[in-house]
């Protein structure tokens, strides 16, 4: 598969894509334990990430995974208070990472709000995080997309979308609440062996099919997410809907 064929895999509904990419998931990470490296990874936020966190906890202990060997780090994160519940970091605590035996020194939540510090400064933290772990080599970035197409927090129309000369960027005007946020760029995110979208909804279908129809990056983010071995779109039927039979 190249960056140029994304595939398309179709499920009845969200427990359905959340049991096979969980299961996915857990064997891509077992297998690169094996081998002795370290696997990375970028979580997303979101209903079907939430759905799929818990998955993961259900299938972990029939898997071979080792979750204390694994990085984790995050795609966007809502810059808001760290005991908000609106942080995507607290999200996947309570749905995964409280469940697993993860090594807290590999999970790279992105910098809160807390104690009034600046935007710009936190992303150029979290770069400089990303940076210090060899900018980059992630195995898998998930990516949940919202109806208008936007993927991590780069939204359509947004300066985040050409900024392809640094890791993260501070986002202040998000369309959807909350209005500042961090979120790593295409530069960041692409430097990643696979992408996976986990879209479901009727809401999302048309974004979908837009996505798939060659629109262009800044009136539908998720197309300038890919991976460079693979990137694949988990869709449920409502998803799909709309591409081409
Ligand atoms: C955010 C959300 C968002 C989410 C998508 C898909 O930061 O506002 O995390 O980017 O990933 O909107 O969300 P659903 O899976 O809930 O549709």
């Amino acid at each position: 598969m190249t960056r140029g064929e994304p595939a398309i895999e179709v499920f009845t509904d969200a427990p359905a894509l959340a049991t096979r990419v969980g299961a996915r998931l857990l064997e891509r990470l077992a297998s690169v334990q094996t081998t002795g490296r370290v696997p990375c990874i970028v979580l997303t936020g979101g209903s079907i990430a939430d759905e799929l966190h818990r998955e993961l906890v259900r299938l972990t202990p029939t898997s071979d995974v080792d979750w204390s060997r694994i990085d984790i780090w995050w795609g966007d994160e809502r810059f808001v208070p760290a005991d908000s519940s609106d942080r995507n970091a607290r999200q996947a605590a309570e749905a995964l990472l409280d469940h697993v035996d993860v090594d807290p020194d590999r999970v790279h939540e992105m910098p809160s709000s807390e104690g009034g510090g600046d935007l710009t400064q936190a992303a150029a933290a979290y770069a400089a995080e990303v940076r210090a772990h060899g900018a980059g080599a992630f195995d898998v970035v998930m990516l949940g997309v919202g109806p208008d197409g936007h993927v991590a927090s780069l939204f359509p129309g947004l300066p985040a979308l050409d900024v392809h000369d640094d890791i993260a960027v501070g986002v202040r005007d998000s369309p959807k609440p909350p209005p500042e946020r961090i979120s790593l760029t295409f530069a960041a995110l692409n430097r990643t062996r696979a992408t996976w979208f986990l879209v479901t909804g009727a809401e999302k279908a048309d974004a979908v099919a837009r996505a798939h129809g060659g629109a262009d990056v800044h009136e539908v983010p998720a197309t300038g997410a890919h991976g460079s071995e693979e990137t694949v779109w988990f869709l449920d039927e409502a998803a799909a809907a709309r591409l081409p039979t």
